[in-house]
């Protein structure tokens, strides 16, 4: 596998905030986040429910309600998308970057056709294309992803989940972008459908040379398809590496107990599942300095008071966590309160 460093840069993320507005105060849903995503690799996602994973995949597409702040850069192909006006926003949705979701009914259009439905997302950005060729290269798509070119006249009601779903990555491959982002997008299906479209698509995106976040709660399927995974905790990135690296020597705390609560084949019948302690924050009021500080069992005194930042501990692997850093409040005794 090529190493990452080598590999050429298609997004590169640099101190992405987002907050939401609401009643109770802004809620911190992304916190200084840099990252880069490669040309033609695959990044998973990974972290628990409400840790932000979503959001940061539609800040990249600027898909968030208008009262949302969005702070930082998100340079693809060297343009901030995060300074694009809506004329270059509907330009590069779609053309350079498309994202996928879990539930295809909320993207297709119940009254319309599939096939007029992918014509008609091909014409918006190429007016060019006329009806006929537009068919013929979604017919091959549509074929390539294990659907015959005749259902593709049917309305989506009268295809089954799984085809649907086939639709929907057909729909978010057929301007030919140079990133998908899947969010959670095979979740729904059963596991053995699941598994035959993941092969499908792993041997597509090759093909197609796109790059994709695969945003999941999955780590199994991560750990299957992925060639990187991010690791996100209330807001924050935890750790960021190849999936052999992460896999094989996990560096956060946060990233170990997220690996060990997954089930493995090899764990004995009798051995108890390992269960996180205490519960994701409230992003209304993160928790002062690292976020996962309240729950760590490694956390030190200058945990609560400091945020430590994403730094390369070693090659492929990348770790927001001060056991890997250096800081002259590490040395700094602790402070005991008399009880
Ligand atoms: N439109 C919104 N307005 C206010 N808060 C929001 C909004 N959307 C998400 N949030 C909050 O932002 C935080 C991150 O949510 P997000 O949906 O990005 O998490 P996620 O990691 O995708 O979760 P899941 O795995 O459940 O899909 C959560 O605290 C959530 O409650
Ligand atoms: S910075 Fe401290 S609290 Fe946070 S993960 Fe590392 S050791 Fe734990
Ligand atoms: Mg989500």
């Amino acid at each position: 596998m090529v190493k990452a460093e080598e590999r050429d840069i298609l997004v590169e993320i640099r101190d992405l905030c987002v907050r939401y507005q609401t009643r109770l105060g802004p809620v911190s849903a992304v916190e200084d986040v840099s990252f880069d995503i490669y040309q033609g690799e695959i990044l998973g996602l990974v972290g628990e429910s409400g840790c932000g994973k979503s959001t940061l995949g539609k800040a990249l597409m600027r898909l968030l309600p208008p009262t949302t702040s969005i702070q930082g850069r998100v340079l693809f192909d060297g343009e901030d998308v995060l300074e694009f006006d809506e004329d270059q926003l509907r330009d590069f949705r779609g053309r350079a970057i498309s994202m996928i979701f879990q539930d295809p009914m909320t993207s297709l259009n119940p009254v319309q056709k599939i096939d007029e439905h992918l014509v008609e997302a091909i014409q918006v950005h190429e007016p060019e294309t006329e009806k006929h060729p537009a068919l013929e290269r979604i017919h091959t798509l549509v074929e390539r992803l294990g659907i015959q070119k005749e259902r593709i006249s049917d309305y989506p009601h009268q295809l089954s989940g799984g085809m649907r779903q086939r639709i929907m990555i057909g729909l978010g491959l057929v301007l030919n972008p140079s990133l998908i982002i899947a969010d959670e997008a095979t979740t729904s299906l059963d596991v053995i459908v699941e598994a035959k479209l993941l092969d499908q698509l792993r041997e597509i995106l090759d093909e197609f040379g796109v790059s994709i976040l695969v945003i999941t709660h999955n780590i199994a399927l991560v750990a299957e398809l992925a060639d990187r995974l991010a690791v996100m905790y209330a807001g924050c990135l935890a750790e960021l590496g190849s999936i052999y690296e992460i896999f094989d020597k996990p560096l956060h705390p946060y990233t170990r107990g997220l690996l060990r609560s997954v089930p493995s084949i090899e764990l004995d019948e009798r051995e108890e599942l390992y269960k996180m302690p205490g519960e994701p924050p409230n992003l209304t009021y993160p928790p002062s300095g690292c976020r996962f500080h309240p729950r760590c069992p490694e956390a030190m005194p200058i945990c609560s008071r400091l945020a430590p930042t994403l730094q390369e501990v070693k090659s492929d692997q990348m770790v927001n966590c001060w056991l890997y850093q250096d800081h002259p409040e590490k040395k700094a005794p602790t402070i005991k309160v008399k009880s």
